[in-house]
């Protein structure tokens, strides 16, 4: 299976932040907002990536993450020249998706909790159709939002409704087999001129091939696309590191833990990041080697 970063789009509501610079590069607390969606894909076991962004912001991302190697991984760089929609990520990558199943992750959408190794398995282990989430939130009008029958079917999934059937929002999180790259490009753009993913999700429910995990309350899904998300997402993951001791999206610890690279690698990433706290932190990982 591969998975894609989709890291482009405007970034509107953080302006001026990124008037510069892409979202998807400011820091969340202590690191790139990226680092959590690419480690989101890391632990769902996904080696071969493809980070889309702007035309603008793509050598960014090239600078900051390289070819991947050093963690083990294959990183590709794919532009998306305008914000043409979630679902335009399977156009912009059908050559390098080459057939295979994929997960997408978009660049702002932050988990951490309880367990998500676990629903990020279940979904990557599905060999036909399309996995989706279900987070309860409050306002789910919002959102796509997903209605699941007492036997935990998918009964409807809908963009933005006025009238929501649930209180289930779909996270930015999906895994698709390979029909997704044809089933995207059948799909007519939106009002709002974009390729709906939600879209995409209802062709699958169409043919009987969509379904949805739940996210319970032990999961924090965080909103990162104002500046008020953007700082409590950093408030959060300050109080989880500082308290526990234990970094979130350390893309380095990720990859030594899932055995993409040996413990001197991770020395040698860490080193290099000193004196950063990080860079601290991974250091003394190796040491300890637990
Ligand atoms: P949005 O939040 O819809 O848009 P945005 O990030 O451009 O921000 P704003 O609303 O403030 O202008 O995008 C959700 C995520 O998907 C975000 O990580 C950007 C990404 N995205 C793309 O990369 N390409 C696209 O065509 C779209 C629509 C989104």
């Amino acid at each position: 299976m591969k998975g894609i970063v989709l890291a482009g789009g405007s970034g509107s509501r953080l302006s001026p932040s990124t008037g510069a610079v892409s979202k998807h590069l400011l820091p969340i607390y202590d690191k790139p907002m990226v680092y959590y969606p690419l480690s989101a894909l890391m632990l769902a076991g996904i080696r071969d990536v493809a980070i889309i962004s702007t035309p603008r912001d793509l050598p960014s991302f090239e600078r900051l993450l390289g070819d991947g190697s050093h963690l083990g991984m294959r990183l590709q760089y794919l532009v998306q020249d305008k914000p043409r929609g979630i679902a335009d990520a399977f156009l912009v990558a059908e050559e390098w998706i080459a057939g295979e199943s994929v997960a997408l992750i978009l660049g702002d959408n932050v988990f951490y909790g309880l367990g998500f190794s676990d629903l990020l398995a279940e979904g990557a282990s599905a060999t036909k159709g399309a996995v989706i989430y279900g987070y309860p939130v409050r306002d789910p009008g919002d959102f796509g939002v997903v209605d699941v029958g007492p036997d935990g079917d998918v009964l409807s999934i809908e963009e933005k409704p006025a009238r929501p059937r649930s209180n289930l929002a779909v996270p930015g999180l999906y895994f698709y087999d390979s029909d997704v790259v044809d089933i995207s490009r059948s799909i007519d753009a939106s009002s709002r001129g974009e390729l709906e993913i939600t879209d995409v999700n209802r062709a699958y429910l169409a043919r009987g091939e969509l379904s949805v995990i739940l996210m319970g309350r032990g999961m924090a899904w965080l909103d990162t696309g104002t500046p008020e998300g953007l700082l409590l997402a950093g408030q959060f993951v300050e109080a989880i590191q500082n308290r526990q001791g234990m970094y979130v999206a350390c893309i380095e610890e990720i990859a030594w833990r899932k055995g993409f690279i040996e413990q001197d690698q991770l020395t040698a990433l860490g080193q290099a990041l000193l004196p950063s706290a990080y860079g601290q932190y991974v250091v003394e990982l190796a040491q300890e080697g637990r």
